[in-house]
């Protein structure tokens, strides 16, 4: 399967939940009246899809033909990750960046958040089996990651519309931060494209901005130019 029908996959299987859900049947109802992103509610758009099966998952998410489009090796040096920086990922799964930065950030600490108990554990046992002791996953809360430490980075890929109330979550996020710190928001540009969720589920980079800069983050240039993703990059506004 390829990489990024992950979240084709993800819907597949939350249509399959809706159909035994009364409560999820009003998302049903929404993707079979073609609704446009901006009418669906935050429920709709934001609702959690589960990765439970962590080996499944694996074998989506670290297929190797991802390489080709998400460019890991660009993303980083477009953002900046050093030997000694801390950094938490937040919707880790089974640790495409993570285990990258890890190798990068090797006298540093890399976190990889993530809500599904089996992911966490599956990266955990990763990070034994690939010798990155530096690498650690921790069961975050939807409403809150529980970071343990303040970190110079946050990364963010193809989980910011997962959560909900999202104001409240990126306001949170400052006390697991410091001043310098940047936020990194990699997710699907809208449209058709041959890789990612279905466009109704998707964000425009515009509307995550538009987010993120009225809790107080400053959108900053990078270099990343990704085929069908946007990178983008905040920090926080002399807060
Ligand atoms: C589409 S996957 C992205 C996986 C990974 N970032 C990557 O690029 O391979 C979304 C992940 O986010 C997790 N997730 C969803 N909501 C979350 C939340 N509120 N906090 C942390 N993780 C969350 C899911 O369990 C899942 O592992």
């Amino acid at each position: 399967m390829r990489v990024i029908d992950a979240c084709r996959q993800m819907k597949a299987t939350t249509v399959k939940l809706l159909l035994i859900s009364t409560m999820l049947a009003v998302t049903v109802a929404a993707a079979q009246h073609g609704k446009q992103h901006n009418d669906l509610t935050e429920e709709e758009r934001t609702k959690h899809h589960r990765f439970d099966d962590a080996e499944k998952w694996a074998r989506i998410f670290e297929d190797t033909t991802r390489n080709e489009w998400q460019k890991p090796e660009e993303v980083i040096e477009a953002i900046g990750i050093e030997k000694h920086s801390v950094i938490a990922d937040i919707g880790s799964a089974t640790g495409y960046f993570p285990v990258r930065f890890a190798q990068v950030a090797k006298e540093g600490r890399v976190y990889g958040i993530d809500i599904e108990p089996n992911l966490v554990g599956y990266l955990n046992a990763r990070a034994v089996r690939e010798k990155l002791p530096n690498l650690t996953s921790i069961l975050g809360d939807p409403d809150d990651p529980k970071i343990p430490e303040r970190v110079d980075l946050v990364f963010i890929c193809d989980t910011y519309h997962h959560i909900q109330h999202r104001a409240k979550y990126f306001e949170n996020l400052k006390k697991y931060i410091k001043p310098e710190s940047r936020l990194v928001i990699v997710d699907f540009k809208k449209g058709e494209l041959p890789v990612g969720p279905k466009d109704e589920m998707k964000l425009a980079e515009e509307e995550v901005v538009r987010e993120l800069t009225a809790v107080g983050y400053r959108l900053v240039p990078n270099s990343a130019n990704l085929p069908y993703q946007y990178v983008l990059v905040f920090d926080l506004k002399g807060e």
